[in-house]
């Protein structure tokens, strides 16, 4: 059975660089997608053409390439582009939509750790996005654990990754702290187990998830 046609059902993951977000993002979606839902896997910064090319201009090159309100402004456009052209129509067609970072990451990175920003993230949250997920699944990890995790990839997307284990330290607690403010729509996953452990407990509360969908 698929998630109402009317309503869709969108999860995100959140979670510190390395914790195993795209990993279970994608063990999710298969899962699902075997068992006939429809089922749209996606990402941000990205997800869209557009918010693709706004993906190479805030992951790549310098840390201080971008002041942290530009770097807003570009992650806040990114996420409208992909609304507009990902998600809501795939919600509106009633498809399970499953999300690698959302809000929840720009509430955290440029409302937290790059200045205090938290103020205007809201706001234009409230002015440019408005939708929330139904489910957030913030896989939880120790960050030095997480940040050997992410520099085992090879890879051009360091910006972010070379602030370093106190930027991580500060985004966990952080993130966890987001999930009691927003307590009815997280959920909170020890990432610090095996990727099939993990999944499983994903995967419950994934279908927890989708069945209050259908009710
Ligand atoms: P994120 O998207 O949160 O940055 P990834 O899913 O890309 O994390 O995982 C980061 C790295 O850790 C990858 O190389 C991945 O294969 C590995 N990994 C993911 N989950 C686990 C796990 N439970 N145990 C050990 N390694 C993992
Ligand atoms: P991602 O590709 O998910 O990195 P990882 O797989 O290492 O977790 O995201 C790249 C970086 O972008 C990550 O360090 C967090 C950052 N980011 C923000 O700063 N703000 C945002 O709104 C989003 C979505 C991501």
């Amino acid at each position: 059975m698929t998630a109402d046609s009317k309503r869709g059902l969108f999860i995100t993951f959140e979670g510190i660089d390395g914790s195993g977000k795209s990993t279970q993002c994608r063990l999710l979606a298969d899962a699902l997608q075997a068992e006939g839902h429809d089922v749209v896997l996606t990402r941000e910064p990205g997800g869209s053409p557009g918010a693709e090319e706004i993906r190479r201009l805030v992951l790549e090159g310098d840390p201080d390439r971008w002041s942290a309100e530009t770097e807003l402004l570009l992650f806040m456009a990114a996420r409208r582009d992909h609304l507009e052209r990902t998600i809501e129509p795939a919600l509106a067609a009633g498809k399970v939509v499953i999300c690698d970072r959302f809000a929840d990451s720009t509430r955290m990175y440029q409302g937290l750790s790059r200045g205090d920003l938290r103020a205007a993230v809201d706001q234009m949250h409230k002015l440019m996005i408005t939708r929330e997920p139904d489910l957030t699944l913030l896989i939880d990890m120790d960050p030095a654990e997480g940040l050997a995790r992410a520099k085992g990839r090879q890879g051009k997307e360091e910006r972010f990754e070379d602030f370093g284990v106190e930027l991580q330290e500060k985004m966990r607690a952080g993130f966890l702290a987001l999930a009691q403010e927003f307590a009815h729509r997280f959920r909170v996953v020890d990432g610090a187990r095996s990727q099939g452990d993990v999944a499983t407990d994903v995967r419950q509360l994934a279908d927890a998830a989708l069945k209050g969908a259908r009710a």
